[in-house]
């Protein structure tokens, strides 16, 4: 995580990097800073808590200081020491020349930090990030030129990088370098750019290079050279970046969050919208590169993801065992990586990420694409490193989601994840007709039904304010809203920072039911089908031990009214499909606890909403 940018051309350059910076905030807002470089003069301002402060700051200065036409920024997520304006980028040298912004991990800072205090390096801060300014500053002293300085150095690191840095000496350049995170580069006319993500260079530019890993590059104004590991001058592809500039508007919303969650019928009807023509045509899935023949030989799917989009990965293993009988296993990216995974040729491996910049998941990716595996990858970002990877893509064109926790995007992520079940599905040998056919059915009602839900929240913002002083929330579920229970509860501790645990319902009496009493909420989904009976048995026990029941249901009969204190009715829904309506629910809960209670709901404390680090 950790966002950079840097410019080098005829205009100011902090008001491009401070622009640029706000667009990347997703990726970590707990301090900010630039540098901003002239002929033999380099200022340098940092602040901790959100980018305004800085830009508060730098409002205050003299306008000559912030005059320069080169420099470099960054905003910060927190890796090694506190989210203090000392700890924020850039860091410098021991004279302030040398002046650098990092993204990603070095792993070996300790090893090198000796050294290099022996050496006279004083330390400021509790970065692994200022190892490299005083590596690469020592570096510099030796060979008197920045590229090869860097070069040097970067042989040494341990890691994760994308850097920026320049040196007083020589304003004229910028040098860029990345290993296992994201850069680009954007290409305009007599000025150029340096980025960790496309939205902030896109009102600048529209043609930019991907930098790949271990390679630096030299950037100046009219100029930019790419070097290999070796050292040698290569060429990357100039490439035409996907997005228009993005109107970044609430749009009369209080925040992202609540725009998101009620952009969610439309997200249903893009994502269905070229696939289901009706319930008896074939999906069309064009993205999916798997021939006749590989699908047949496929025995076993694997899903990798990490936080919501595990979660929709859950719900795809019910998805997909129920409707085509190939087993199918998920796994958290952290824990499927560093151990001996079974997988082979025949084996579908699923990566399913919002950013496709997630380190955990990459890093799951490349060891199953080590065993051969078909990598399909389901992203929000089509010109993500995770969809570099991918044999087959299916993008699901949410699009930007800027609240930090994730709503529309999961319902995007849920809905290919039907449509790829069904596809595969309707591969099989002898695929069940009438099962495809009701789910696709179903599906097709999905927007109007989430329609009703969103037209009248009053029960929910009721409810809400109701429990909202609750210290722990428990969420119950069977079946395939099991995984709901778990988002519903991941969203409230997001956003609200209650104690919310999701547990399978028959779960609870081995163990959690000793935490309930009259204080504790227990939110149970129970949707009419097969485990709905043993649903409410399971709130019976919760009853009876006096906990408060809030029901989320689509079907409650006149003997079971009384057992709810509170409950949320929603339409009449398949259970196979219910996920996609349940959640909505459940994110509002969320969404209107967290106000009430006065949080800042877009950009919560202590998360980002891309993690690039392992
Ligand atoms: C972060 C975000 C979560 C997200 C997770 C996985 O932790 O805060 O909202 O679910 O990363 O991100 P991905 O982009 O891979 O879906």
């Amino acid at each position: 995580m950790c966002g950079i940018v840097g410019y080098i051309g005829k205009k100011r350059a902090v008001d491009i990097i401070l622009k640029g910076l706000s667009h990347l905030e997703y990726r970590g807002y707990d301090s900010a800073g630039v540098a901003l470089v002239s002929t033999d003069a380099a200022h340098i301002y940092k602040a901790s808590g959100k980018l305004n402060n800085l830009k508060e700051i730098i409002c205050l200065e003299n306008k000559e200081n912030i005059s320069a036409t080169a420099g470099i920024g960054h905003t910060r997520w927190a890796t090694h020491g506190l989210p203090t304006e000392t700890n924020a980028h850039p860091h410098t040298c021991n004279c302030g020349s040398l002046i650098i912004v990092h993204n990603g991990i070095i792993e070996n800072y300790k090893d090198l930090k000796p050294e290099l205090e022996k050496k006279g390096c004083n330390f400021k801060s509790q970065t692994d990030t200022e190892v490299a300014a005083h590596l690469i500053a020592h570096e510099f002293e030796e060979k008197k030129d920045l590229l090869k300085a860097v070069q040097s150095a970067v042989k040494k690191l341990k890691g994760a990088y994308a850097f920026s840095i320049m040196h007083k000496s020589c304003p004229e350049k910028i040098i860029a370098a990345r290993k296992n995170a994201p850069l680009i580069i954007g290409i305009g006319d007599g000025e150029n750019f340096i980025a960790s993500d496309i939205p902030a260079i896109i009102e600048y530019t529209k043609k930019a290079i991907y930098v790949s890993d271990n390679q630096v590059a030299e950037v100046k104004a009219d100029s930019v050279k790419i070097y290999d590991e070796n050292g040698n001058l290569i060429e990357n592809k100039i490439e035409n970046l996907p997005f228009e500039p993005i109107a970044l508007s609430k749009m009369g919303y209080k925040h992202f969050m609540l725009k998101e969650i009620h952009e969610q019928p439309d997200v249903v009807r893009n994502a269905l919208v070229d696939k289901i023509k009706d319930e008896n045509a074939a999906i069309i899935l064009d993205d999916v590169k798997l021939s006749k023949e590989k699908l047949a030989k496929i025995n076993r799917i694997q899903i990798i993801a990490c936080g919501t989009s595990l979660h929709a990965g859950l719900v795809g293993k019910y998805v997909i065992e129920e409707l085509t009988k190939i087993p199918v296993d998920v796994e958290a990216s952290s824990e499927y990586i560093y151990r001996n995974t079974i997988a082979d040729e025949n084996t579908l491996v699923i990566g399913i990420s919002q950013s496709g910049e997630t380190a955990d998941t990459i890093t799951a990716i490349k060891q199953a694409k080590e065993k051969n595996s078909h990598i399909l990858i389901i992203t929000n970002r089509k010109d993500s490193a995770m969809a570099r990877m991918a044999d087959s893509l299916l993008p699901i064109n949410a699009g930007i989601e800027v609240s930090v926790a994730a709503t529309k995007s999961y319902m995007a992520q849920l809905l290919n994840i039907y449509c790829f079940a069904i596809y595969l599905a309707e591969h099989t040998k002898n695929p069940d007709v009438k099962a495809i056919s009701d789910i696709k059915k179903e599906l097709l009602t999905l927007p109007s039904k989430l329609e009703i839900i969103l037209n009248d929240t009053k029960n929910i913002q009721n409810i809400s304010k109701k429990y909202s002083n609750s210290k722990d929330f428990i969420f119950i579920a069977r079946g395939i809203n099991y995984p709901s229970a778990l988002e519903g509860a991941l969203k409230l501790k997001e956003i609200s920072y209650i104690n919310a645990t999701g547990y399978p319902a028959g779960e609870l009496k081995h163990g959690p039911i000793a935490m309930l009493d009259e204080t504790m909420p227990v939110l149970a989904i129970l949707n009419k089908g097969v485990v709905y009976d043993k649903v409410l048995s399971n709130c019976e026990e919760a009853k009876a031990r006096q906990a408060k029941l809030i029901g989320v249901t689509n079907f409650i009969d006149e003997k079971h009214k009384n057992l709810f204190d509170d409950a949320v009715i929603i339409p009449e829904i398949s259970d196979i499909v219910s996920p996609a309506l349940n959640i909505v629910v459940l994110q509002l809960l969320a969404y209107h606890i967290a106000e009430y209670l006065g949080k800042d709901v877009d950009q919560p404390r202590n998360l980002a909403k891309s993690v690039t680090v392992e």
